[in-house]
Parts: structure tokens; sequence; C-alpha cells
């Protein structure tokens, strides 16, 4: 058990406090766009190593290295022309690509995973700024213990986290909600490897390349995009109707619950807007992982755009573990 001292962006923490948390090897939970990060220094091979402890992560799957600029990116990897472009259009944001690792980068191969590749990613807030300031590249997986629910607020963290990391930064509520979309640009297209809230259209706008899913028989990149994950205690339903008496509803658009009790219903969005359910899904499936609670129910979430990501993560959370 080490002490986890919670400090709100705005109020409480000196830009100091965290840079000398990381620059000392410790793991920081840090706001992030679209969730909290478990940020440590991805060149220190003991930093890397207390994020797999913390989390609990079974495998060495492989980390996210999170850049402030360009130039850092480009010390760590191989940057082709549609690469560029899609820095250009979507960095600092929810886009991580993955990309050759250049020889000589200095980020730790516990952090690859022992891979010959590394994702990237440059984040918006506090997290960049943290990056600046170190200088170097800061792994972060979401600040969650392996295989629950990604968190998109300090408390969220808190639960699965408390006492085995150093710092939260309280931010508040992450603007998107859920993880970025990762990718894997090729010379005429580009592989979705995790879909996110930057979409394929977004992709295909961007580059006037095609996008391609990752074929389902295709070798598994990283044990990450394994199917199980993000686990609510209880059994999920997807595509639900309605809910059945015993279950807690997750609803998205118009009331389909009439009668059900309001504390077991979790309403995505009432307008049916596929942003802000993705903002909120994280939150739901929290609110319901509990040992008292077997059934979950979710309502039909389209599958265009956005809710492309948002199915994604319904049935990994769906899925048999
Ligand atoms: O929004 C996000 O991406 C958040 C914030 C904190 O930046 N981070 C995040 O990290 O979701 P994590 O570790 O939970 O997910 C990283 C995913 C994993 O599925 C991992 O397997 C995959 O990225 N990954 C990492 N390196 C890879 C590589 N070289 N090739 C393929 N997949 C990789
Ligand atoms: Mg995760």
């Amino acid at each position: 058990m080490i002490p986890t001292r919670r400090l709100d962006l705005r109020h409480d923490l000196t830009p100091a406090q965290l840079l000398q948390c990381l620059a000392s090897g410790g793991l920081a939970a840090v706001p992030t766009e679209t969730v909290y990060g478990l940020a440590a220094d991805a060149t220190n091979g003991d930093a890397v190593a207390r994020i797999f402890e913390a989390k609990g992560r079974p495998t060495f799957n492989p980390l996210i290295s999170h850049v402030a600029d360009l130039a850092m990116a480009r010390e760590h990897a191989l940057f082709d022309e549609t690469a560029l472009r899609l820095a250009a259009h979507f960095w600092p944001g929810p886009l991580t690509m993955v990309l050759p690792l250049r020889p000589g980068s200095a980020i730790h191969p516990l952090a690859l995973g022992g891979l010959s590749t590394v994702a990237l990613r440059m984040p918006q807030g506090p997290l960049r700024d943290a990056v600046a300031a170190l200088g170097r590249p800061v792994a972060a997986p979401s600040a969650n213990r392996s295989g629950r629910v990604s968190p998109t607020d300090a408390d969220h963290v808190l639960r699965t986290l408390e006492g085995r990391i150093g710092l939260v930064v309280d931010g508040g509520p992450t603007a998107q909600g859920l993880e970025s979309t990762i990718v894997r640009a090729e010379t005429d297209r580009i592989v979705l490897l995790r879909p996110g809230t930057i979409t394929a259209a977004d992709l295909e706008a961007a580059t006037g390349l095609p996008v391609v899913r990752r074929a389902d028989g295709e070798r598994i990149d990283a044990p990450g995009q394994l199917l199980s994950h993000y686990a609510p205690h209880g059994s999920v339903r997807l595509n639900a109707d309605t809910p059945r008496a015993e279950e807690y509803w997750i609803a998205f658009g118009a009331a389909q619950a009439a009668g059900h009790p309001p504390e077991r219903v979790f309403q995505l969005s009432a307008r049916g807007d596929l942003r802000e359910a993705a903002s909120r899904l994280f939150a739901a499936l929290s609110a319901f992982d509990s040992p008292d609670i077997d059934q979950i129910a979710v309502a039909t979430i389209p599958t265009e755009g956005l809710g492309e990501a948002i199915n994604d993560r319904l049935r990994r959370a769906a899925a048999d573990r």
C-alpha cells in the first residue's frame, strides 16, 4: 500500500508536483481528452514495470507512449507521408499510431511488449504539458486494474487503483470518454486496430485513403485487443429492446423502460446523440459494476460513425470471461 494523493488540477496541483512524480519514476493518474491515463516515464524500465504491477496486467501488453510534439515523436518512430498527414490533422488528439520503432529510441522495451513497433499519441491537456516538462515520452495505459472499465473521472480511478499509485490529478470528467482510435498507416490504406471517436470516415477524409478493419482471422497485434475487456461484475446483454425486470438498464434514446425503477436505469443519451453516449459509456458500466449486480442489459446503439467504437467496447464488456 502506498498513500494515493489526490490533487485538483485547477486548485491544488503545481506543475512541479506532477513532473517530480514522473521524473522520480513514480506513477500518476492524469486526465486526457479520452480517459484517465496511468502515466510513467516510458524510458525508465522500473517505472514502466510499476505500471504493469499496479494494473495487474497479466502479460506485458505494450503501452501507448505519449509525446509532447512531432519532434519528440520522430525521435522514437519512423513516419511516412501518411503518418505525417495523420499527425498534422489529428494531433494533439485522440489518435494513436502504430509506427516502426526508430533504432536507438530510448523507450524501454518493456513498454513496447517486445515489438519492433511503437504506439504513439500526442494527447491534449495536462498529460501533454507533463510530457513536455519531462522532455521524454510518457507511457500511459488507461488508469484502471487490468480488464476493468476504463476511468473517466478521478473517483473511478481510485476505485481500482487507490493505494497502488502515488498521485491522481483530478481534472473532472474527461471530454470524450472512450480511448483513442488506434491505426496502423500503410502506403495505400489505413488499418483500424481500435475504433474510437475519430471515425473511419474522419480518417478517410483526412488522407484520401481507404480504411480497413483488422480482419477477424488476422493475427492479433497486441494482447490488449483480445475480446474480453472492460468487464463489469455482472453479465451484459446487448441490443436489447427493453429490460427484463431483474436487469439494470443502459438506455439510449427515447425511454423504452416504462415502469423500470429509475435507480436501475442509466441513460447514455436521451436525445440519441452518439457523442454524448460515447462520453458516458464507461460511467454507465462503472455505475453498474458491483458484486450486487448480476445482470445488465444495453439498448441497441446504432453502428454508424461513433457507434462503431461504442459497440466495440460493449461487445468486449459482454464477452465470455
Ligand atoms: O486514449 C487512450 O488511448 C488511453 C489514454 C490514456 O491515452 N490509453 C489507452 O492505453 O487506452 P491502453 O494501454 O489501455 O491501450 C493501448 C492499446 C492496447 O490494446 C495495446 O495492446 C495496443 O494499444 N498497443 C500498444 N502498442 C501497440 C503496438 N506496437 N502494436 C499494436 N497495438 C499496440
Ligand atoms: Mg485499457
